[in-house]
């Protein structure tokens, strides 16, 4: 896994965390990209979002659903001929604790990122694993009882 070159992990919450420290204890090269640049993220500093991207072929998004309609537009040049891989869930949280569909009809989660990056290759993952099972049951490949990751691409 350590010859794919580095990867940018764009946000610096819950899920980029438990990404980050899983990715780098298994030998990749993580830059993660923030709009809070210089705060430390798993064993490594936040860059800028731009930086990030430049650096790396395969770009990880896990920042909000609807952080994309501020993130993507400065960066969507940049990630042409990426692969970009996006864990947000398009849900909105309503004032009673609820939570409802955010896309428009007839798009998933990913075919609408897909049409936001028409020149990236688009993959859905780590949309259904919580942050702390990432960072409690994260077990190499020979462990037996491993969690599956589902992969749309
Ligand atoms: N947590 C989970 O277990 C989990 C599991 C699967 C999928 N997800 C998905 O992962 C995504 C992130 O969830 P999370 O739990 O990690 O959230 P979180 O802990 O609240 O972190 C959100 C991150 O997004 C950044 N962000 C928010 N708005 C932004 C904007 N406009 N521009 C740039 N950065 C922005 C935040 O930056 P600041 O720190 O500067 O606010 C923070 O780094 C969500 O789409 C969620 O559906 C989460």
């Amino acid at each position: 896994m350590t010859n794919m070159g580095p990867i940018a992990l764009i946000g610096s919450g819950r899920i980029a965390t438990a990404l980050a420290t899983a990715w780098m204890d298994n030998g990749l090269d993580v830059r993660v990209g923030a709009r809070r640049v210089g705060s430390p993220v798993a064993r490594t500093t936040s860059i800028t979002i731009e930086e990030a991207v430049r650096s790396a072929m395969v770009v990880m998004l896990a920042i909000p659903h609807q952080a994309l309609d501020e993130v993507l537009p400065p960066i969507t040049a940049a990630l042409d001929g990426r692969v970009v891989i996006s864990c947000a869930n398009p849900v909105r949280v309503l004032p009673d604790g609820s939570f409802v569909p955010d896309l428009p009809d007839g798009l998933t989660a990913g075919s609408a990122l897909q049409v936001r990056l028409p020149a990236s290759k688009v993959a859905r993952a780590f949309s259904h694993l919580p942050a702390e099972t990432l960072t409690t049951r994260a077990a190499p490949a020979s462990a037996a009882m491993r969690h599956a990751v589902a992969v749309a691409a």
